[in-house]
């Protein structure tokens, strides 16, 4: 099928390299031309695991460009998956999103075409798309071409998008136009039925045969991609508002964690506590729901003090420092991981500038380290007054405290038992439950975690 796709961010690029590598011809569109250029020649912007190696694959069927009409006219589906920031009351601001449809209005071909919402857009927003391309067609000389607009909600995760693009949970589909119905079953057939070959850095998991369909009304679907985060959100909210129980009442809750996971009902992931939860989607589509909420009168309370819980995590990691080392002022501090978490270079919503900034106001020099994101981070925390390090040895030499923020794997092989003598303070922080307590106590570090 000849795709089209509007924005080549996160969602936008794993998409279409996914789908150009099922088979479909993609074009990639995005108004930013150095990035067109870029991608163009090979080159990915961003830090995805296997996304370079996918595209390097699929690379005949995809084109990137910055004009509309190339890409828009010849499509049968196009995809909307634009940035969608907060604005400062909660609420997605939605100009790339009008951009976008309005776009594709000026320039949809003469056959049908599917337009598929799949930014996290406010329910009700596949209507006002609706709307914005009508509009847009009438602006046009010829007849009106006919479309339908969809909502198909992305789950992926960063640092491993393309593994759940090509293997996800389920596929939501929320239009109640046959026409379009069948069109995005066509184009997510491969995937559905799982008749494609994997690519040898992605093997299909174990048992998958085939992927479950979800068809809804476009509300549904928009409300289904909120709250399966919202619910996700509020697991991690859960578990450590039981991690600061178990603190104090002397039980761990990593076994707690354990206990509870196992029983099928409540399952075993996101309960892993620690500093909370940070990126692109929690904080910005947990204040969404309850903005949406509050215009039909509802508090969404549930919501509400999950995020409240959230903002508390990153506060006990620096409240610990100040109860082990007493004064902060003129302290040296470590920061272990800046992304939000592992496997990806994102610093959106980072706990690591969260805590970086609190102790910095507090008089101590900060030091950081991360496997991926320190370049990022040098670009995008310019105001900020730490210390960039790329080794972790020469980063912990007279330090009085470390900070593991991000479970990145690499943190394990750190030669712990090296680190503990060339420090003035041998006192480690572990924000995720993440390293090996034993090891690192024999070690000689005075070793804090979050709930045990
Ligand atoms: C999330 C959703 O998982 C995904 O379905 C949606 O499409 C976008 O938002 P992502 O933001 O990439 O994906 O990250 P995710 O893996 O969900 O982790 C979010 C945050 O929660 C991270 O900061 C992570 O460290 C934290 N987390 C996760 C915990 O603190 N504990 C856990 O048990 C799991």
């Amino acid at each position: 099928m000849q795709v089209a796709i509007i924005g080549t961010g996160y969602v936008g690029l794993t998409t279409g390299v996914a789908l150009a590598y099922l088979g479909h011809r993609v074009v990639g569109l995005d108004v930013d031309a150095a990035k067109v250029n870029r991608l163009q020649r090979g080159e990915i912007p961003i830090y995805e695991p296997h996304l370079a190696e996918l595209l390097q694959l699929a690379r005949k069927n995809l084109t990137f460009t910055t004009d509309y009409a190339t890409a828009i006219a010849p499509a049968q589906v196009v995809f909307i998956a634009v940035g969608t920031p907060a604005l400062p009351d909660g609420n997605p601001d939605l100009t790339y999103v009008r951009q976008a449809a309005q776009g594709v209005g000026w320039h949809l071909g003469q056959n049908f075409t599917v337009i598929v919402n799949k930014s996290t857009v406010p329910i009700g927003s596949g209507n006002w798309v609706e709307t914005l391309i009508d509009e847009a067609l009438k602006t046009r000389a010829h007849n009106a071409p006919p479309f339908a607009v969809a909502s198909n909600p992305e789950f992926l995760r960063e640092g491993s998008a393309l593994h759940d693009t090509l293997y996800p949970d389920r596929v939501v589909l929320g239009t109640q136009a046959p026409q379009a119905l069948e069109l995005l079953h066509t184009l997510y057939q491969p995937i559905l039925e799982q008749n494609f070959t994997p690519p040898s850095f992605l093997p299909r998991p174990a048992g998958l045969v085939a992927v479950p369909l979800i068809t809804a009304d476009l509300a549904s679907a928009e409300l289904i991609k909120y709250a399966a985060n919202a619910f996700l959100a509020l697991k991690i909210s859960f578990i450590n508002e039981m991690a600061q129980l178990a603190e104090r009442v002397g039980a761990d809750v990593t076994q707690i964690a354990r206990g509870i996971g196992l029983d099928q009902r409540i399952g075993s992931q996101f309960l892993q506590a620690g500093i909370g939860w940070g990126g692109s989607c929690f904080g910005k589509d947990t204040a969404a729901l309850i903005a949406t909420a509050r215009d039909y009168g509802l508090g969404m309370g549930i919501v509400q003090a999950s995020r409240l819980v959230n903002a508390q995590q990153r506060q006990w990691v620096v409240d610990k420092l100040l109860q082990t080392l007493k004064i902060l002022k003129g302290r040296r501090i470590g920061l272990l991981g800046l992304a939000f978490k592992p496997h990806t270079d994102d610093l959106r919503d980072a706990p690591a500038l969260e805590i970086a900034q609190q102790l910095v106001e507090r008089g101590v020099g900060v030091r950081v380290h991360d496997p991926v994101a320190l370049p990022r981070a040098q670009r995008e925390w310019q105001k900020l007054e730490i210390q960039y390090y790329d080794n972790v040895k020469t980063l912990a030499q007279d330090c009085d405290g470390l900070v593991l923020v991000t479970d990145w794997p690499e943190y394990r092989d750190v030669a712990w038992e090296e680190l503990a003598p060339l420090m003035r303070h041998a006192l480690l922080v572990d924000g995720r439950n993440f390293l090996d307590r034993e090891r690192l106590r024999q070690a000689g570090f005075t070793y804090l975690g979050l709930g045990r």
